[in-house]
């Protein structure tokens, strides 16, 4: 195998763009991509400070860690952040799930008879949005890839959610002074190209899925689209990019959502109480 670019020995097969690398020439693909992203959906400008959401796992460089106090697995991803930001100088925030709810994401679910990744997803956006408000940052980036994108995408089209699929963009907008942009600069490249590049570099993270993920339905999303990938690759690829180029607009909306402040704790909602403060709520009323 040889590489597309310079011809020398290729390190990986890209059936999706048929073509193969060597490990620069791949790094440098891979950086294209990001760049590319970025560019072409004006994520963010160079002056701008971005907050970049890290979960130690392959798709993250640094900036704020939240931990969900899920057992041996937030100590092990937590570590892995900590050591890459303090090797490269870079500041690392942390937010612990248990000061701002109570208890952490395992006793949270038992409160909320819904499953797990639900609230988790909740409290991680909430404390994202918080977090960058907070530290002021404008935009906040998380390591979503093309495999993560088109598993929800897949899940969103089998259910018909017209709301959840006009929100889903690898850029969105800010509607309120309180909500920071939120952005995907790696929604262009796929699991396996994301963890070949933190291999190449040495980046260390945790291989291990949450224990919350076994069984959850976006990971059979994720598996029924490898079985489609791997008989015509670049399936997926042509799943997301062609709904974003093709389709996405059809979902929008003709009246905008009208946001206002949670009467509680004055993060962005659409009703009077943000979702995250009643799940403060019911795991209260749990424990009592
Ligand atoms: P996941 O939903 O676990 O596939 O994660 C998707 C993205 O969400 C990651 O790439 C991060 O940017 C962000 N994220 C997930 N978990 C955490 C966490 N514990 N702390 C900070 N960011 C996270
Ligand atoms: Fe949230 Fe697993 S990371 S439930
Ligand atoms: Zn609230």
């Amino acid at each position: 195998m040889k590489c597309r670019k310079c011809g020398g020995t290729a390190v990986l097969e890209l059936p999706r763009h048929n073509a193969a690398f060597c490990s620069a020439d791949f790094q440098e693909f891979f950086r294209k991509q990001v760049a590319e992203a970025i560019r072409k959906h004006k994520m963010f400008t160079a002056e701008e400070p971005v907050l970049v959401a890290v979960s130690g796992g392959k798709d993250d460089t640094a900036g704020l860690y939240l931990d969900l106090g899920i057992f041996e697995y937030s100590v092990e991803s937590k570590a892995k952040c900590e050591s890459f930001a303090a090797s490269r100088g870079q500041k690392l925030i942390v937010e612990r799930v248990v000061d701002a709810v109570g208890a952490g994401i395992p006793e949270v679910q038992k409160a909320t008879r819904r499953p797990t990744c639900s609230a988790c997803g909740l409290s991680k956006r909430y404390l994202m949005n918080r977090a960058a408000v907070d530290h002021g940052f404008p935009v906040i980036a998380t390591g979503h890839n093309l495999d993560d994108e088109a598993a929800v995408l897949f899940g969103n089209v089998l259910h018909w959610q017209t709301d959840a699929l006009s929100r889903q963009a690898p850029a969105l907008a800010s509607t309120h002074p309180k909500l920071a942009r939120r952005v995907k600069p790696l929604y262009r490249l796929s699991e396996r190209e994301t963890a070949a590049y933190a291999f190449l570099r040495g980046i260390d993270y945790i291989v291990d899925e949450c224990p919350f993920a076994k069984g959850a339905t976006s990971i059979a999303h994720k598996q029924i689209l490898d079985r489609l990938e791997e008989s015509s690759p670049g399936a997926k690829h042509n799943f997301l990019f062609g709904f974003l180029e093709k389709a996405r607009t059809a979902f929008d909306s003709a009246e905008p959502v009208t946001l206002q402040q949670c009467a509680v704790c004055g993060q962005v909602t659409t009703g009077e109480i943000c979702a995250f403060c009643k799940l403060i709520d019911q795991v209260k009323r749990r424990r009592a």
